[in-house]
């Protein structure tokens, strides 16, 4: 029988190519840590080895998705592609999508379109959406509410508190990572401790942004305590709490099992 789970990193990336000389050593320590993880996808490949790790690892649960990054490269299939593995049960969310006008990997007109129709399935299938947003919130923003899906999760969040509203009241979630624990990270910490806490989740995002001590090394699910102690000092309360909550809130929104 499993450990009781205490923990859900509500975001990571353990299909990586970094993962590829000890996935199965590590997922045997994060099963040992009682740690739950939400596996995004970024692309129909690794969409689909993140289903696939979902399905060989109970405490594994997938996202499916083309992230913003790789929406030049979709081919005209991928959303059938894509509403294919959705129907699986162990996948809970469509992400991760978006738009990142920081990198610009993909054109700006084809991250919309390509957002919009993983968007549209989200809601036809009753999905919630992982979203990645760079430096593009007020666009994000306008093509979620014309779109109608009422519930996701901002990954990594880094706008302010004031903007964050207008997603609250859209029904959106809130996770923060690594970069929470980063020395220049106050005014992120501020953003953190003014939200509603039944809003929030944590994760890693690994392999990247690890949490300090860890900065700058290969990040996993088992490092995610620290991003939990940071908070717990954030909003003064104890790491068990966090815990609590912060499993709560990921239950919430991406109706997990456990
Ligand atoms: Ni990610």
């Amino acid at each position: 029988m499993n450990p009781v789970p205490v923990l859900v990193d509500a975001h990571a990336h353990l299909d990586d190519e970094a993962f590829d000389g000890d996935r199965s050593e590590l997922l045997r320590q994060i099963q040992k840590a009682g740690i739950i993880v939400v596996n995004a996808g970024s692309d129909l490949e690794s969409s689909r080895f993140s289903l696939e790790l979902a399905r060989n690892w109970d405490f594994v649960y997938a996202c499916v998705g083309v992230h913003p990054h790789e929406a030049k490269k979709a081919h005209p299939g991928y959303i059938g592609e894509l509403t294919e593995l959705a129907r699986d049960p162990k996948v809970v969310a469509i992400g991760e999508i978006g738009l990142d006008y920081h990198y610009d990997f993909s054109p700006r007109e084809v991250q919309k379109e390509v957002f919009e129709k993983q968007l549209l399935l989200a809601k036809d299938l009753g999905l919630p959406v992982v979203v990645h947003c760079r430096e593009a919130l007020s666009d994000v923003l306008e093509i979620l509410k014309k779109s109608g899906v009422k519930k996701g999760l901002l990954h990594c969040y880094t706008g302010t508190l004031n903007e964050a509203r207008d997603f609250l009241d859209l029904g959106f979630y809130f996770s923060f990572g690594g970069m929470l624990t980063f020395k220049k990270a106050e005014d992120l910490r501020k953003v953190a401790k003014g939200l509603p806490k039944e809003r929030v989740l944590v994760e890693t995002d690994c392999p990247y942004l690890s949490p300090e001590p860890f900065r700058g090394r290969r990040n996993d699910p088992t490092r995610l305590v620290y991003v939990v102690r940071s908070l717990a000092g954030i909003w003064g309360i104890s790491e068990e709490e966090v815990a609590e909550i912060t499993r709560n809130n990921a239950i919430e929104l991406f109706g997990l099992e456990c």
